[in-house]
């Protein structure tokens, strides 16, 4: 009698962990930033690449800045063993994932892993579904950090219930992984995912270039400006803890201007977006590590605030966008989308800037702030006066406005 009462304990104990199973809190309440093999690589990489990359993310300044995750995307699983535990792909980890991790955290770096909610990953590797515990066990096993979780080969399967038995493996698991749901935003993640991940996808895949579509039959990649102007409205969805993913970054990619990298880099600032950059770190220029690397910009991106920023006007391919930041401070940010370079004259006194969202209110008339132009890396005075500037095309005019102290 006394087994029968102990069992049902321990089922009792048992069951309501798993009722509580929730998403690990306390993490990612920034923006997440790092590298992820897929841009460049797709399926072209292995151990050795990885290893490069992260001695690079270190000797570049990346990690210095804030580049935290090595996250390692489609195209590295393996048979499932035996057990039905999941494997790593031998020809591309020889020394195993474990080696790979210890690599990585053995530079002060994180591990992310990869993964799918259907029978296969989008590249046609073995994925999750069915084994959600047993994976999430294995990677945390790898001592990973991060997991994608991606949407292919899911037919029939509910999204919202797909992603949360992952999120209650993970917890189950007891390693504290940030959750990135990849689902494309296709059935609203940010409705109900705020409970379930860390941030969540909210478009199709992002493709290498200022603004064109690549068209592949049953989906379509867009530009960075096409997957910029799907953002539109998500805004009040983002916060600390929970971001909105308008998808990595393609700075350094080799089909954009310097211009367009930067306006790219600035405005997933401006939308706290997760930095991930996904070039190929080995054959990076200069100006394109000055880019990724730009403290002053990834401070906007990172401000504990957590607010997204917003559009507050745009006029003649002109938009000025704001981001509230902490201690009363904004981020004002002027994208030219055209093709020529514009002139910004912007007249305080006529621009009061409500944000009903953040309940701030920008008004130079009552408050005093010092100006800084964040890639020319200056001080350019008060909101006494119009902003004036140059933007050449594509590019942006970034500033920093920080409350003068009384
Ligand atoms: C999907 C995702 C991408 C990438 C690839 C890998 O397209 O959206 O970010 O992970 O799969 O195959």
């Amino acid at each position: 009698m006394k087994h029968v009462y102990l069992a049902m304990l321990v089922m009792i104990i048992v069951l309501s962990d798993s009722l509580n199973a929730q998403k690990f809190d306390g993490i990612a309440l920034t923006p997440p930033m790092g590298w992820n093999t897929f841009n460049t690589f797709a399926g072209n990489f292995n151990e050795k690449l990885v290893r490069e990359m992260v001695d690079i993310m270190v000797n570049s300044g990346m990690k210095d800045a804030g580049y935290e995750y090595v996250i390692i995307d489609d195209n590295w699983t393996g048979p499932r063993d035996s057990l039905g535990f999941l494997t790593v792909d031998k020809s591309r980890f020889p020394s195993g994932m474990n080696a790979m991790s210890a690599y990585i955290h053995s530079k002060g770096l994180k591990l992310g892993l990869y993964s799918d909610a259907g029978y296969q990953t989008c590249g046609g590797y073995i994925a999750s579904r069915g084994h959600e515990f047993q994976d999430a066990i294995m990677f945390a096993r790898w001592e990973a950090d991060y997991l994608k979780y991606d949407w292919c080969n899911t037919e029939g399967l509910n999204a919202a219930g797909a992603y949360t038995t992952m999120r209650d493996a993970l917890y189950a698991a007891k390693r504290p992984m940030l959750f990135s749901l990849c689902e494309w935003g296709n059935n609203k993640p940010w409705e109900w995912a705020v409970t379930v991940g860390h941030l969540w996808r909210t478009t199709g895949d992002i493709c290498n270039c200022w603004d064109c579509i690549e068209d592949y039959g049953t989906y379509k990649k867009f530009g960075v400006i096409g997957i910029f102007d799907m953002q539109n409205g998500l805004r009040q969805y983002a916060g600390p803890g929970h971001w909105n993913d308008p998808d990595m970054l393609e700075v350094g990619n080799g089909k954009m201007t310097m211009s367009e990298n930067r306006a790219h880099f600035s405005m997933w600032s401006m939308l706290a977006a997760p930095l991930i950059a996904g070039n190929d770190l080995r054959t990076m220029k200069k100006e394109v590590i000055e880019i990724l690397t730009n403290r002053e910009v990834i401070a906007i991106d990172q401000d504990s605030l957590g607010i997204q920023g917003f559009r507050y006007n745009a006029a003649d391919s002109l938009e000025v966008w704001v981001k509230p930041l902490m201690k009363g401070d904004w981020a004002i940010c002027f994208l030219n989308r055209s093709t020529k370079a514009k002139k910004v004259n912007f007249d305080w006194a006529q621009n009061i800037i409500i944000d009903a969202f953040s309940k701030r209110t920008l008004n130079t008339n009552e408050t005093e702030y010092i100006l800084r132009d964040l890639w020319a890396k200056k001080d350019i005075g008060n909101a006494k006066k119009n902003l004036i500037a140059d933007v050449l095309p594509h590019d942006v005019f970034l500033v920093r406005m920080t409350i003068r102290s009384k």
